[in-house]
Protein backbone atom coordinates (compact mmCIF):
# COMPACT_ATOMS: atom_id res chain seq x y z
CA UNK A 1 0.00 0.00 0.00
CA UNK A 2 1.24 3.26 -1.01
CA UNK A 3 0.87 6.51 1.18
CA UNK A 4 1.16 9.76 0.45
CA UNK A 5 3.24 11.09 -2.79
CA UNK A 6 5.28 8.12 -2.74
CA UNK A 7 5.91 6.31 -6.20
CA UNK A 8 8.71 3.71 -7.08
CA UNK A 9 12.13 5.48 -8.12
CA UNK A 10 13.14 5.23 -11.91
CA UNK A 11 16.00 5.38 -13.96
CA UNK A 12 18.59 4.37 -11.11
CA UNK A 13 20.46 1.18 -10.78
CA UNK A 14 18.87 -1.57 -8.37
CA UNK A 15 19.90 -4.36 -6.51
CA UNK A 16 19.03 -7.67 -8.65
CA UNK A 17 20.69 -10.85 -7.29
CA UNK A 18 23.57 -11.71 -5.27
CA UNK A 19 26.23 -13.05 -8.54
CA UNK A 20 26.49 -16.35 -7.05
CA UNK A 21 22.69 -17.44 -7.66
CA UNK A 22 23.60 -17.38 -11.61
CA UNK A 23 26.08 -19.57 -12.63
CA UNK A 24 27.52 -19.45 -16.28
CA UNK A 25 24.70 -21.22 -18.76
CA UNK A 26 22.27 -20.39 -16.04
CA UNK A 27 18.97 -18.06 -16.41
CA UNK A 28 16.77 -16.54 -13.57
CA UNK A 29 13.09 -15.56 -13.83
CA UNK A 30 12.39 -12.43 -11.64
CA UNK A 31 10.08 -8.85 -11.73
CA UNK A 32 11.83 -6.34 -10.42
CA UNK A 33 9.35 -3.35 -10.10
CA UNK A 34 6.35 -5.20 -11.46
CA UNK A 35 8.18 -6.29 -14.68
CA UNK A 36 9.46 -9.69 -15.56
CA UNK A 37 12.76 -9.82 -16.10
CA UNK A 38 14.95 -12.89 -17.53
CA UNK A 39 18.65 -12.97 -16.33
CA UNK A 40 21.07 -15.26 -17.84
CA UNK A 41 24.78 -15.64 -17.45
CA UNK A 42 26.53 -16.81 -20.74
CA UNK A 43 29.18 -19.05 -21.41
CA UNK A 44 31.20 -16.39 -21.00
CA UNK A 45 31.04 -15.43 -17.05
CA UNK A 46 29.05 -12.16 -18.65
CA UNK A 47 25.27 -11.38 -17.19
CA UNK A 48 22.53 -10.24 -19.51
CA UNK A 49 18.69 -9.26 -18.64
CA UNK A 50 15.50 -9.04 -20.87
CA UNK A 51 12.02 -9.01 -20.91
CA UNK A 52 10.88 -12.48 -19.61
CA UNK A 53 7.78 -12.47 -22.28
CA UNK A 54 8.03 -13.99 -25.67
CA UNK A 55 6.92 -11.20 -28.05
CA UNK A 56 5.06 -13.85 -30.13
CA UNK A 57 2.58 -14.98 -27.83
CA UNK A 58 3.80 -13.82 -24.49
CA UNK A 59 5.22 -17.33 -22.82
CA UNK A 60 7.64 -15.97 -20.37
CA UNK A 61 11.12 -16.95 -22.03
CA UNK A 62 12.22 -18.70 -18.88
CA UNK A 63 10.06 -21.46 -19.84
CA UNK A 64 11.91 -22.34 -22.44
CA UNK A 65 16.03 -23.41 -22.61
CA UNK A 66 19.09 -21.13 -22.26
CA UNK A 67 21.92 -22.64 -23.84
CA UNK A 68 24.63 -20.76 -22.28
CA UNK A 69 24.27 -18.39 -25.44
CA UNK A 70 20.37 -18.34 -27.01
CA UNK A 71 17.36 -18.47 -25.40
CA UNK A 72 14.66 -20.59 -27.11
CA UNK A 73 11.22 -20.16 -26.68
CA UNK A 74 9.09 -22.95 -25.56
CA UNK A 75 5.77 -22.28 -27.38
CA UNK A 76 7.21 -22.10 -31.00
CA UNK A 77 11.02 -22.41 -31.08
CA UNK A 78 11.87 -18.57 -31.53
CA UNK A 79 15.67 -17.85 -30.22
CA UNK A 80 16.69 -14.74 -28.50
CA UNK A 81 20.56 -13.77 -28.06
CA UNK A 82 21.64 -12.34 -24.24
CA UNK A 83 21.25 -9.02 -25.68
CA UNK A 84 17.52 -9.18 -26.39
CA UNK A 85 17.81 -10.06 -30.06
CA UNK A 86 15.45 -12.01 -32.15
CA UNK A 87 17.89 -14.79 -34.10
CA UNK A 88 15.81 -17.07 -35.35
CA UNK A 89 12.07 -18.02 -36.09
CA UNK A 90 11.70 -21.73 -36.95
CA UNK A 91 8.63 -21.62 -38.92
CA UNK A 92 9.62 -19.94 -41.46
CA UNK A 93 10.18 -21.05 -44.45
CA UNK A 94 13.15 -19.86 -46.70
CA UNK A 95 11.57 -17.51 -49.46
CA UNK A 96 9.97 -15.75 -45.97
CA UNK A 97 13.36 -13.04 -45.71
CA UNK A 98 11.73 -11.44 -42.51
CA UNK A 99 13.19 -8.85 -40.43
CA UNK A 100 14.36 -10.37 -37.11
CA UNK A 101 15.05 -7.71 -35.10
CA UNK A 102 10.99 -6.38 -35.26
CA UNK A 103 10.74 -9.00 -32.19
CA UNK A 104 13.66 -8.23 -30.12
CA UNK A 105 12.81 -8.05 -26.68
CA UNK A 106 13.61 -5.54 -24.70
CA UNK A 107 17.01 -5.51 -22.80
CA UNK A 108 17.97 -4.34 -19.76
CA UNK A 109 21.54 -2.84 -18.51
CA UNK A 110 23.25 -5.26 -15.97
CA UNK A 111 26.24 -4.62 -13.95
CA UNK A 112 28.16 -6.51 -11.87
CA UNK A 113 30.65 -6.19 -9.04
CA UNK A 114 32.21 -7.28 -6.19
CA UNK A 115 29.45 -10.39 -5.97
CA UNK A 116 26.53 -8.42 -6.66
CA UNK A 117 24.44 -7.92 -9.90
CA UNK A 118 22.77 -4.75 -10.10
CA UNK A 119 19.66 -3.62 -13.00
CA UNK A 120 18.90 -0.30 -14.09
CA UNK A 121 15.35 0.30 -14.40
CA UNK A 122 14.57 3.04 -17.13
CA UNK A 123 11.10 4.48 -17.23
CA UNK A 124 9.12 2.33 -18.96
CA UNK A 125 7.06 4.79 -21.41
CA UNK A 126 10.39 6.07 -22.71
CA UNK A 127 13.01 4.36 -25.23
CA UNK A 128 15.66 5.95 -24.31
CA UNK A 129 16.96 5.85 -21.29
CA UNK A 130 17.47 8.72 -19.12
CA UNK A 131 20.83 10.45 -19.04
CA UNK A 132 22.02 9.90 -15.29
CA UNK A 133 25.49 9.36 -14.57
CA UNK A 134 24.77 7.64 -11.25
CA UNK A 135 26.75 4.16 -11.01
CA UNK A 136 26.53 1.33 -8.92
CA UNK A 137 27.74 1.20 -5.39
CA UNK A 138 31.32 -0.10 -4.96
CA UNK A 139 32.91 -0.74 -1.95
CA UNK A 140 36.32 1.07 -1.85
CA UNK A 141 38.99 -1.27 -0.47
CA UNK A 142 37.23 -4.41 -1.48
CA UNK A 143 37.71 -4.24 -5.50
CA UNK A 144 40.90 -6.67 -5.31
CA UNK A 145 41.66 -9.91 -3.15
CA UNK A 146 44.74 -8.91 -2.41
CA UNK A 147 44.44 -6.05 -0.23
CA UNK A 148 44.81 -6.89 3.81
CA UNK A 149 42.26 -9.94 3.13
CA UNK A 150 39.67 -7.97 1.88
CA UNK A 151 38.25 -10.05 -0.87
CA UNK A 152 35.67 -9.18 -3.28
CA UNK A 153 32.90 -11.23 -2.94
CA UNK A 154 30.84 -11.26 0.22
CA UNK A 155 31.49 -13.21 3.22
CA UNK A 156 27.51 -13.50 3.68
CA UNK A 157 24.55 -12.26 1.91
CA UNK A 158 21.19 -12.82 3.52
CA UNK A 159 17.94 -12.06 1.51
CA UNK A 160 14.54 -11.30 2.80
CA UNK A 161 10.99 -10.09 1.46
CA UNK A 162 8.94 -8.02 2.93
CA UNK A 163 5.30 -7.21 2.49
CA UNK A 164 5.63 -3.72 1.75
CA UNK A 165 5.80 -0.53 -0.44
CA UNK A 166 9.53 0.15 -0.93
CA UNK A 167 9.52 3.18 0.78
CA UNK A 168 8.69 1.42 4.14
CA UNK A 169 10.94 -0.76 3.89
CA UNK A 170 14.06 1.99 3.52
CA UNK A 171 12.82 4.44 5.96
CA UNK A 172 12.89 1.49 8.28
CA UNK A 173 16.47 0.90 7.10
CA UNK A 174 17.62 4.39 8.43
CA UNK A 175 15.12 5.04 11.30
CA UNK A 176 17.23 5.07 14.57
CA UNK A 177 14.39 5.53 16.59
CA UNK A 178 13.04 1.84 16.85
CA UNK A 179 16.09 0.33 17.34
CA UNK A 180 14.89 -0.08 21.22
CA UNK A 181 11.52 -1.36 20.42
CA UNK A 182 12.01 -3.82 17.85
CA UNK A 183 15.65 -5.07 17.87
CA UNK A 184 15.76 -6.03 21.82
CA UNK A 185 18.41 -8.50 21.71
CA UNK A 186 20.97 -9.43 24.63
CA UNK A 187 23.78 -9.11 21.90
CA UNK A 188 22.52 -5.93 20.39
CA UNK A 189 22.53 -2.92 23.09
CA UNK A 190 21.00 -2.37 26.80
CA UNK A 191 17.73 -1.26 27.24
CA UNK A 192 18.41 2.12 28.35
CA UNK A 193 17.46 5.21 26.02
CA UNK A 194 20.16 7.63 25.54
CA UNK A 195 20.98 10.51 23.75
CA UNK A 196 22.60 10.59 20.20
CA UNK A 197 24.26 13.52 18.33
CA UNK A 198 25.31 12.65 14.97
CA UNK A 199 26.40 14.61 11.87
CA UNK A 200 25.48 14.38 8.55
CA UNK A 201 26.80 15.32 5.46
CA UNK A 202 25.60 15.17 1.96
CA UNK A 203 27.24 12.45 0.04
CA UNK A 204 26.33 11.46 -3.35
CA UNK A 205 22.67 10.77 -4.10
CA UNK A 206 22.62 10.64 -0.36
CA UNK A 207 23.95 11.63 2.73
CA UNK A 208 26.38 10.32 5.52
CA UNK A 209 26.43 9.56 9.28
CA UNK A 210 30.06 10.89 9.72
CA UNK A 211 32.52 8.62 11.37
CA UNK A 212 32.34 8.01 15.38
CA UNK A 213 33.07 5.85 17.75
CA UNK A 214 30.49 3.17 18.71
CA UNK A 215 29.06 3.71 22.33
CA UNK A 216 30.61 1.33 24.50
CA UNK A 217 27.13 -0.48 24.93
CA UNK A 218 26.46 -0.01 21.50
CA UNK A 219 27.55 -3.07 19.01
CA UNK A 220 28.90 -5.63 21.65
CA UNK A 221 29.15 -8.27 19.05
CA UNK A 222 32.40 -5.64 17.20
CA UNK A 223 33.82 -5.82 20.79
CA UNK A 224 34.23 -9.70 20.32
CA UNK A 225 36.72 -8.73 17.64
CA UNK A 226 38.81 -7.12 19.96
CA UNK A 227 41.68 -4.74 18.28
CA UNK A 228 40.58 -1.48 19.56
CA UNK A 229 37.25 1.08 19.80
CA UNK A 230 35.28 0.12 16.73
CA UNK A 231 33.93 3.46 14.57
CA UNK A 232 31.32 3.42 11.92
CA UNK A 233 30.23 5.53 8.90
CA UNK A 234 26.29 5.01 7.42
CA UNK A 235 25.87 5.98 4.10
CA UNK A 236 22.84 6.31 2.77
CA UNK A 237 22.45 6.39 -1.54
CA UNK A 238 19.44 6.14 -4.29
CA UNK A 239 17.42 4.58 -5.42
CA UNK A 240 17.75 2.47 -1.72
CA UNK A 241 21.40 1.41 -0.43
CA UNK A 242 23.06 1.79 3.18
CA UNK A 243 26.45 1.15 3.47
CA UNK A 244 27.63 0.70 6.92
CA UNK A 245 31.32 0.62 7.44
CA UNK A 246 32.99 -0.60 10.97
CA UNK A 247 36.50 -0.35 11.57
CA UNK A 248 38.47 -1.47 14.64
CA UNK A 249 42.08 -1.27 15.19
CA UNK A 250 43.34 -2.14 11.08
CA UNK A 251 39.85 -3.91 10.35
CA UNK A 252 36.87 -3.40 8.36
CA UNK A 253 33.52 -4.85 8.08
CA UNK A 254 31.50 -3.71 5.56
CA UNK A 255 27.84 -4.22 4.62
CA UNK A 256 25.88 -3.04 1.90
CA UNK A 257 22.10 -3.50 2.29
CA UNK A 258 19.99 -2.42 -0.73
CA UNK A 259 16.04 -2.60 -0.85
CA UNK A 260 14.53 -3.77 -4.29
CA UNK A 261 10.51 -3.45 -5.28
CA UNK A 262 9.43 -5.90 -6.66
CA UNK A 263 5.71 -4.86 -6.60
CA UNK A 264 3.35 -2.13 -4.77
CA UNK A 265 3.34 -4.58 -2.26
CA UNK A 266 6.53 -6.80 -2.15
CA UNK A 267 10.16 -5.68 -1.45
CA UNK A 268 13.00 -7.71 -1.19
CA UNK A 269 15.82 -6.68 1.08
CA UNK A 270 19.51 -7.96 0.31
CA UNK A 271 21.74 -8.17 3.39
CA UNK A 272 25.91 -8.04 2.10
CA UNK A 273 28.67 -8.22 4.21
CA UNK A 274 32.49 -7.97 3.77
CA UNK A 275 35.08 -7.72 6.10
CA UNK A 276 38.85 -7.88 6.20
CA UNK A 277 38.20 -10.69 9.03
CA UNK A 278 38.80 -13.75 6.85
CA UNK A 279 37.15 -15.80 9.85
CA UNK A 280 34.02 -14.29 9.16
CA UNK A 281 33.10 -16.74 6.44
CA UNK A 282 33.31 -19.80 9.12
CA UNK A 283 30.26 -17.86 10.87
CA UNK A 284 27.29 -18.46 8.27
CA UNK A 285 25.81 -20.40 10.31
CA UNK A 286 25.38 -17.99 13.14
CA UNK A 287 24.91 -15.39 11.01
CA UNK A 288 22.47 -16.52 9.00
CA UNK A 289 20.44 -16.77 12.58
CA UNK A 290 21.82 -13.49 13.25
CA UNK A 291 20.63 -11.52 10.40
CA UNK A 292 17.16 -13.69 9.98
CA UNK A 293 16.45 -12.78 13.81
CA UNK A 294 17.30 -8.93 13.14
CA UNK A 295 15.82 -8.18 9.61
CA UNK A 296 12.63 -10.35 10.82
CA UNK A 297 12.22 -8.21 13.71
CA UNK A 298 11.88 -5.23 11.11
CA UNK A 299 9.86 -7.04 8.86
CA UNK A 300 7.44 -7.99 11.79
CA UNK A 301 6.98 -4.44 12.55
CA UNK A 302 6.45 -3.44 9.36
CA UNK A 303 3.89 -6.39 8.63
CA UNK A 304 1.81 -4.72 11.59
CA UNK A 305 2.34 -1.23 9.58
CA UNK A 306 0.53 -2.65 6.98
CA UNK A 307 -2.71 -2.86 8.96
CA UNK A 308 -2.61 0.82 9.29
CA UNK A 309 -1.71 1.49 6.21
CA UNK A 310 -4.73 0.46 4.29
CA UNK A 311 -6.52 3.11 5.54
CA UNK A 312 -4.07 5.51 3.50
CA UNK A 313 -3.42 7.82 6.53
CA UNK A 314 -0.61 10.49 6.34
CA UNK A 315 2.36 10.01 8.12
CA UNK A 316 3.82 12.20 10.54
CA UNK A 317 7.50 12.50 10.30
CA UNK A 318 8.70 14.47 13.24
CA UNK A 319 12.27 16.51 13.57
CA UNK A 320 15.68 14.59 14.08
CA UNK A 321 15.15 11.06 14.44
CA UNK A 322 12.87 11.21 11.27
CA UNK A 323 14.71 13.53 9.46
CA UNK A 324 17.15 11.12 7.31
CA UNK A 325 13.54 9.68 6.13
CA UNK A 326 12.29 12.98 4.78
CA UNK A 327 15.88 13.40 2.98
CA UNK A 328 14.40 9.72 1.71
CA UNK A 329 11.34 11.48 0.14
CA UNK A 330 13.20 15.29 -0.68
CA UNK A 331 16.30 12.56 -2.83
CA UNK A 332 13.91 10.71 -4.16
CA UNK A 333 11.30 14.12 -5.41
CA UNK A 334 14.63 15.55 -6.52
CA UNK A 335 16.06 12.75 -8.36
CA UNK A 336 12.60 12.11 -10.34
CA UNK A 337 12.31 15.65 -11.21
CA UNK A 338 15.96 16.24 -12.18
CA UNK A 339 15.62 13.09 -14.82
CA UNK A 340 12.21 14.78 -15.84
CA UNK A 341 13.84 17.93 -16.48
CA UNK A 342 17.31 16.83 -18.29
CA UNK A 343 19.41 18.39 -15.87
CA UNK A 344 21.71 18.20 -12.82
CA UNK A 345 20.48 16.09 -9.49
CA UNK A 346 20.94 18.96 -7.06
CA UNK A 347 21.53 16.69 -3.23
CA UNK A 348 18.45 18.83 -0.98
CA UNK A 349 20.88 17.79 2.20
CA UNK A 350 21.95 20.24 4.07
CA UNK A 351 25.02 19.04 6.01
CA UNK A 352 23.68 19.31 9.74
CA UNK A 353 24.06 17.55 13.09
CA UNK A 354 20.70 15.61 14.22
CA UNK A 355 20.08 14.56 17.97
CA UNK A 356 17.70 11.64 19.18
CA UNK A 357 17.04 9.56 21.83
CA UNK A 358 17.22 5.71 20.95
S1 LIG B 1 5.11 -17.72 -27.89
FE1 LIG B 1 7.22 -17.77 -27.97
S2 LIG B 1 7.65 -18.60 -29.85
FE2 LIG B 1 5.53 -18.43 -29.89
FE1 LIG C 1 15.50 -2.27 12.07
Amino acid sequence: MKNNDNFVLRNTWYYALPSNQIKPGMMISRIFLGEPVLLVRDQNGKVSAMRDICPHRAVPLSCGRFDGQEVECCYHGWRFNSAGRCTAIPSLVEEQQMDLSRFDVQSYEVREAQGNIWIYMADPDKSQPAASDMEIPVIPGFEERSLRGASPTPQFVEVMKFPCFVDHAVVGLMDPAHSPYVHRAWWWRSGQLHEEVKQFDASPYGFTMRRHRLPANGGRLYLLIGGGVPETEISFRLPSVRIEETTIGNHRVVNLTAVTPISDTETEVTFVLYSTLPWVGFFKPLLHVLAQTFLGQDRTVVEKQQIGLKYNPVLRLIKDSDMQAQWYYQLKREYARSVAEGREFVNPVKDQVLRWRA
